[in-house]
């Protein structure tokens, strides 16, 4: 007899853990922001709140492990959603049931592995080996006034932008928000979230690379 299903083997269930994990991690993200806006208040401000945020060791290292995890399952079911999808796809005469779902999907799986990539070089870059220790204010704007590290971090965050469009748009479809009177307040809430955070994002090397803030 079969055993019943958990709910990560099966796609609902999948996609569940997507949406909550991305909750988390776009959670996250906004409040980065505001922390990061903290720049255009001059060095004091935000090497003072990066001192305190550190002096918490027990706080940072449970964000650090609650991020992690997030964005360890959100790859794993992403890749199984990937592999679940490729297999289920049958003659390629059939028809594609839903294009929009397709542009969506296909947007998310180019997105996510140049935010990947944006990440892993921008905790190499920042919080790994920083060229000053303690000095937030001067290794984001040092860092920034290199028009290759500032282009760099502007397509990181552009394939952002795309990925919490779609991340949030589906994400409320898969907690079961799909009903077409609801539909416009998801859109809506998708470009409200990924608008704020791509032109809050792109504000600091911009600000940067213009001379706005300097050293
Ligand atoms: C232009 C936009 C951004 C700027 C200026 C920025 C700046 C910084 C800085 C200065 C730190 C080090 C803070 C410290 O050592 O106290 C940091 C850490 C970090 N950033 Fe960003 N960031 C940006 C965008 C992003 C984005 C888009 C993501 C994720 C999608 C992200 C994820 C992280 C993570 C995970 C850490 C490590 C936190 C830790 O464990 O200490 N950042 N960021």
């Amino acid at each position: 007899m079969q055993g019943a299903l958990t709910l990560h083997q099966t796609t609902v269930g999948k996609k569940v853990i997507m949406a909550v994990s991305g909750f988390i991690l776009v959670g996250f993200v906004i409040g980065h922001l505001l922390g990061n806006l903290q720049l255009y208040l001059g060095p004091e401000a935000i090497n003072g709140y990066a001192a305190k945020l550190h002096s918490m060791p027990p706080v940072v290292w449970t964000a650090r492990l609650v991020l992690l995890f997030a964005v360890g399952v959100h790859i794993a079911s992403a890749f199984s959603l990937w592999a679940r999808n490729t297999q289920a796809r049958g003659s390629r005469y059939k028809q594609r049931k839903d294009l929009a779902t397709d542009y969506a999907a296909r947007t998310m799986y180019w997105s996510g592995p140049i935010l990947l990539a944006f990440i892993v070089y921008h905790l190499l870059h920042f919080t790994i080996l920083p060229a000053h220790p303690g000095d937030v204010y001067r290794n984001v704007v040092e860092g920034f006034q290199v028009p290759l590290i500032a282009a760099f971090y502007i397509v990181g965050n552009i394939a952002l932008g795309f990925h919490l469009f779609h991340g949030v748009y589906s994400a409320f479809q898969s907690l079961g928000a799909n009903h077409p009177r609801y539909n416009n307040y998801r859109r809506d809430l998708a470009i409200a979230i990924c608008a704020v955070v791509t032109i809050g994002d792109l504000s600091f090397p911009i600000a940067v690379l213009a001379g706005f803030v300097t050293l």
